[in-house]
């Protein structure tokens, strides 16, 4: 049995305004008209063998979650695992491969699938899952490799070594795996060339995740068991218990996992995958004119030069301004300089301090 598993409890605070606590980054609709999380469930759902996915999130995000599968008229059948309040992935994980080993058996695999990132080629992106299934199976703990193309400092890299006997080589032992280096390493890593950025897809069988767990994170596994024998495991969808899970480490898979673990893949792939990490991500995807300036909704740019202008709910106008993102929602402006785009985070941090 194949599992995808969505993960979209996080805020994505490098998006605000628009993306906030009440409204995370997978909700965030692309020009397209689709949010993240649909183009996630309907890339989850094209690939062979899937009859149910499993989406892992707040439970406050319940309903609009359901709201967002309902007009995809979903092929595969939506299930949900709910989280009492945010403990990061790798409890989310641990949680999900204990429910998959209740209801489907240790040997089912499971593809994790985070909802904040697009992948444009869909043909390379089930090609990588099948060589990734294969050492699944085999028992390895399997990551998407993307080719770096900056020194980015908000990725896992993951150095790839031998290649591995399964379709052509076109999967190789990850000899190490480090998650988000300093700005140093990460030029260090992106000149050595045998570095993949992690593209935060993983797949491995229940039974693999949770065998490598237990010597990893032994605590984290303990707690997230006694969670599960606390859960009632038939509904759906399945409440986690605010206690114990409150009492769970708040720490991503990447750390508690991915770096120590020993039995760890990599599948190098060109998936067109883009982390809508920043806003500068976002700004990409809107059609440019000739001065670099790009505009969402209402807006009117004079004398303007590389600038981005997203406007919901009133004219935005702005003069004689250059490497600006300038985002107005309702309640709440973002001015930011364009190379200062990774520290809209900080934004958030302060008002959460604040309040
Ligand atoms: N259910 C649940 N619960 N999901 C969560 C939680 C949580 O507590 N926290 C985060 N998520 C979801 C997010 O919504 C997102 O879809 C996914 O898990 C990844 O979390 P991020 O917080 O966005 O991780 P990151 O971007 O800092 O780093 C990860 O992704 C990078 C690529 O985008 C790592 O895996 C990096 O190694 C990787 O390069
Ligand atoms: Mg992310």
């Amino acid at each position: 049995i194949l599992l995808p598993v969505i993960l979209s409890g996080g805020a994505g605070t490098r998006l605000w305004p628009v993306s906030r606590e009440a409204h995370p980054k997978p909700f965030i609709r692309l020009p397209d008209g689709q949010s993240l999380l649909q183009k996630t469930f309907l890339r989850a759902a094209s690939l062979p063998g899937v009859q149910r996915i499993l989406t892992v999130t707040n439970r406050d995000y319940y309903f609009q979650t359901k709201d967002e599968y309902q007009p995809l008229a979903p092929s595969a059948e939506p299930i949900y695992l709910l989280e009492p309040c945010s403990r990061n992935t790798a409890p989310a994980v641990a949680l999900a491969a204990l429910y998959a080993h209740d209801r489907f058996g240790l040997q089912t695999t499971l593809l994790i699938l985070p909802a904040d990132h697009l992948i444009k080629k869909l043909e390379a992106f089930h090609q990588a899952f099948a060589t990734a299934v294969v050492l699944a199976q085999q028992g390895w703990l399997v990551t998407f490799g993307i080719t770096p193309s900056a020194p980015e400092t908000g990725f896992g890299y993951i150095e790839a070594g031998d290649p591995l006997p399964v379709q052509d080589g076109a999967g190789r032992v990850a000899v190490r795996f480090v998650e988000k280096p300093d700005a140093v390493r990460a030029a260090e890593y992106l000149a050595a060339g045998r570095f993949f950025w992690n593209a935060g897809m993983f797949c491995f069988t229940a039974e693999a995740l949770l065998t490598a767990m237990e010597t990893t994170c032994p605590d984290l596994f303990a707690a997230a068991r006694t969670v599960w024998q606390q859960t009632e495991p038939a509904a759906n969808p399945v409440e986690l218990p605010k206690v114990p899970f409150n009492e769970l480490p708040d720490i991503s898979i990447d750390y508690a996992l991915m770096e120590k673990a020993a039995n760890v893949a990599v599948v190098p792939c060109d998936l067109g995958w883009s982390d809508i990490g920043s806003w500068n991500a976002l700004v990409e995807l809107a059609q440019a004119d000739d001065a670099g300036n790009r505009t969402i909704g209402e807006t009117m740019l004079l004398d303007c030069h590389n600038t981005f202008v997203q406007s919901e709910a009133h004219l935005v106008a702005a003069v004689g301004v250059q490497d600006l993102i300038i985002v107005d929602t309702p309640d709440a402006t973002l001015v930011a300089h364009k190379e200062k785009a990774q520290d809209v985070k900080r934004i958030v941090k302060h008002l959460k301090d604040c309040n």
